[in-house]
Order: C-alpha cells, then sequence, then structure tokens
C-alpha cells in the first residue's frame, strides 16, 4: 500500500509513519511527503527516513482551487492507494476530497462530533469535560465530519492547561493514526456512504 503523507508543520504523527513503515510487518510504505510550507520540521523527518519530499506552497496560487488542482497533480504522481492529512492545515475544496474519496484519513484531536474546528483542548477544559481524545476519520466534504473510523480517550487532570493535555493526546494519536493505516493497507477498511467498515462491520 503507497502512502502520501501532507503535513504542515511539526509533524510527530508523520514521525510515528516513518517508524511504523520501518518495522518489518508492515504493510504500506510512506512514497513521499508534501507539506505547503517550506520550513516544516516533519520535512526534515522525512529527509532523515530517507523518504521523498514536495513543498508546494498555497501562498504561490491565486485561489484554493488551482492550489488543490496542483496539489493533487503532485500527489497521484506518486499513486497513492492512501493520503493521509497529518496536521495539514488547508481545507480542501470538494473536488479535491471527491478526486481522494473513500482514500484520505485525517486525525483531529477531539472526540468527534465534540469540537470540530480548531482550540479542541481549550475549548474540551472550558467546557469541564472529564476526557477528550483524537479521531481518525475518513474525509468527506464536511469539515472534520467524514465517518470515524478510531478514537482514543485520555482523562482530563486536575491542572491540565491546553498543553499539557495536547501532549497527553498526541501519544494516543500515535498509536491509532498508524493502527488505521494498516487496516486501511491490510484491505480491512472501506467508507460506505457516511460510514465506515471494519471487515464489513459499521463502526
Ligand atoms: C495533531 O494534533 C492532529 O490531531 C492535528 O494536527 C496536529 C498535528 O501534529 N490534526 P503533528 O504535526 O503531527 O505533530
Amino acid at each position: 500500500c503507497r502512502v502520501v503523507v501532507l503535513i504542515s508543520g511539526s509533524g510527530t504523527n508523520l514521525q510515528a509513519f516513518l517508524d511504523d513503515a520501518a518495522s518489518e510487518a508492515c504493510d504500506y510504505t510512506v512514497e513521499a511527503v508534501i507539506s505547503n510550507k517550506a520550513d516544516a520540521y516533519g520535512l526534515t523527518r522525512a529527509h532523515n527516513a530517507g523518504v521523498a519530499t514536495e513543498v508546494l506552497s498555497h501562498r504561490d496560487f491565486s485561489d484554493r482551487e488551482h492550489f488543490d488542482q496542483a496539489m493533487a497533480k503532485l500527489i497521484d504522481g506518486y499513486q497513492p492507494d492512501l493520503v493521509i492529512l497529518a496536521g495539514f492545515m488547508r481545507i480542501l475544496t470538494p473536488d479535491f476530497v471527491r478526486h481522494y474519496s473513500g482514500r484520505l484519513l485525517n486525525i483531529h484531536p477531539s472526540l468527534l462530533p465534540k469540537y470540530q474546528g480548531l482550540h479542541t483542548h481549550q475549548r474540551a477544559l472550558d467546557a469541564g469535560d472529564h476526557e477528550h481524545g483524537a479521531t481518525v476519520h475518513f474525509v468527506t466534504e464536511e469539515l472534520d465530519g467524514g465517518p470515524p473510523i478510531l478514537q482514543a480517550a485520555v482523562p482530563i487532570e486536575a491542572g491540565d492547561t491546553a498543553e499539557t493535555l495536547a501532549q497527553r493526546v498526541q501519544v494516543q494519536e500515535h498509536k491509532i493514526y498508524p493502527l488505521v493505516a494498516r487496516w486501511f493497507a491490510q484491505g480491512r477498511l472501506n467508507m460506505d456512504g457516511d460510514r465506515a467498515l471494519l471487515d464489513g462491520e459499521l463502526l
């Protein structure tokens, strides 16, 4: 299974994929890492792992449609079976999302459907929630609204800040995201309309 990962930043989730792909039993390979930011540290991580890197700056395009078209062309050059968003901080056009329908994954730092959008850790704290977490989901045209595949919950502790909570959530992200990539690579995971299926069972 050929995977292309899109990033904008530090790339700790990318690192989890690179580490997973380097292990013998893994069924997928990271073919390329593409960033919309030239200074994303994730590009260094990819380089260190011997993985091809590309930078495509959204600033070089007049609008979202043209950026997404160029991005899709770049991605498709690597003939991926699966495209993974790992901290890619751009909203995608409907055409882009449709083009990769059923083979485009995202991880969102909340227990969806709670807290779509930004500042999820602070919002969970402000709401007085007792738990928080992350969700891996198929990407559809609805922002942070595609079918959930796997969630990890962490307890919110007294004295937590958005930073301490984010750190604890990220430890879980690095476990569940590669696991979902493995399921996909093993042919166990499908998107059927607005539901995700694992081994033919609705999730
Ligand atoms: C993660 O918290 C993820 O949930 C969100 O963006 C962040 C990316 O972090 N979508 P990193 O670049 O993988 O460290």
